[in-house]
C-alpha cells in the first residue's frame, strides 16, 4: 500500500506557501524571547521556524518527513526527523511550538503528553491547527467522491479538527493549564487551483485509488467544489477553520 501522505519541499512550496506565510497571529501568541530553547514540532521545510532563530532563540526543529527536514537543514537549521508522539526530550524546552501540524496526528494523547515530558516546569505549549469544520465542503467533495467509487471515503480521512473542548481536556489531562483556546473561520485563499491543494494535502483520498483513476476522481472534485469555494475573480478559497491555543505545563 502506498504512504498515505508523503511531502515532496517543491510541490510544498509552489502549492502551500501560504501555511508558513500565515503564522505570524500563532508566533505573537508565543511571543518568543531572545536566549529562549524552542522545539518546533512539525517544521516542514523550515520557513516559519526561521522566525525564531530571527526572535534570538535556540531552536531544534523536528518533523516526521526526512525531505521536509531535508529542505529544513539547507536553512542552517537544526532539524531531525521525529514524529510527535515519539519526541525523545525531557524538561529541555521553554516552549513547544506547532502550526498547521497537529490536525495530521490522531494520537493526539500521546503526542500530548510527549510534548509535556519535553518542556521544562512553566515551559508553553503554543500551537495553531486545524479545527472543528476546517476544510469541511472539500473533505466532502472528497469522501462522497470515493464513496462512488465504492470504497469508503471517511475511512480514508487523514485529520483529526478537534472542538475546542475536546483539546483543553487533552491538555489538562496531561497536566497542562489551558490559558487561552480558540476555534475560528478563517477562509483561505489558494495560491493557485484547487487540483494544487488537493494533490499537496488530499494524497490519503488520490491514494486509495489506481492511478489511472486518478485524474477523473479529481476533476470530479474540482467540477464539485468549483460552485462553492471559487469566487468571481477566479480565486479558490478553502473552508479553513483554525485552533489556536496557549498551554502551560503546570
Ligand atoms: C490546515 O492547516 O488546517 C489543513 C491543512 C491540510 C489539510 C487540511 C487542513
Amino acid at each position: 500500500m502506498p504512504p498515505a501522505q508523503t511531502w515532496d519541499p517543491d510541490v510544498y512550496a509552489r502549492n502551500a506557501r501560504f501555511v508558513s506565510n500565515l503564522g505570524a497571529p500563532v508566533l505573537r501568541w508565543l511571543a518568543p524571547q531572545p536566549g529562549e530553547r524552542i522545539l518546533d514540532l512539525g517544521c516542514g521545510d523550515g520557513a516559519l521556524t526561521l522566525r525564531l532563530l530571527e526572535a534570538g532563540c535556540e531552536v531544534v526543529a523536528v518533523d516526521s518527513s526526512a525531505p521536509q527536514v531535508e529542505a529544513a537543514r539547507k536553512l542552517g537549521l537544526d532539524a531531525r526527523v521525529i514524529s510527535g508522539e515519539e519526541l525523545p526530550f525531557h524538561e529541555e524546552f521553554d516552549a513547544v511550538f506547532s502550526n498547521a501540524v497537529l490536525h495530521w496526528i490522531k494520537r493526539a494523547n500521546e503526542m500530548i503528553a510527549s510534548v509535556y515530558r519535553s518542556l521544562k516546569p512553566g515551559g508553553r505549549f503554543v500551537a495553531e491547527c486545524g479545527g472543528y469544520g476546517c476544510v469541511n465542503k472539500i473533505k466532502s467533495a472528497l469522501v462522497e467522491a470515493l464513496n462512488r467509487r465504492s470504497i469508503a471515503g471517511e475511512a480514508a480521512v487523514p485529520w483529526y479538527f478537534p472542538q475546542p473542548d475536546d483539546y483543553a481536556a487533552r491538555l489538562e489531562r496531561a497536566g497542562f493549564r489551558v490559558d487561552r483556546i480558540e476555534l475560528f473561520p478563517r477562509p483561505t485563499p489558494l495560491p493557485g487551483d484547487i487540483i494544487g491543494w488537493l494533490e499537496t494535502f488530499g494524497q490519503a483520498f488520490v491514494n486509495a485509488l489506481s492511478p489511472a483513476d486518478r485524474k477523473d476522481y479529481l476533476e470530479e472534485v474540482r467540477a464539485r467544489l468549483e460552485p462553492q469555494l471559487r469566487d468571481s475573480t477566479g480565486t479558490w478559497i478553502a473552508d479553513y477553520v483554525r485552533l489556536r491555543f496557549a498551554a502551560v505545563k503546570a
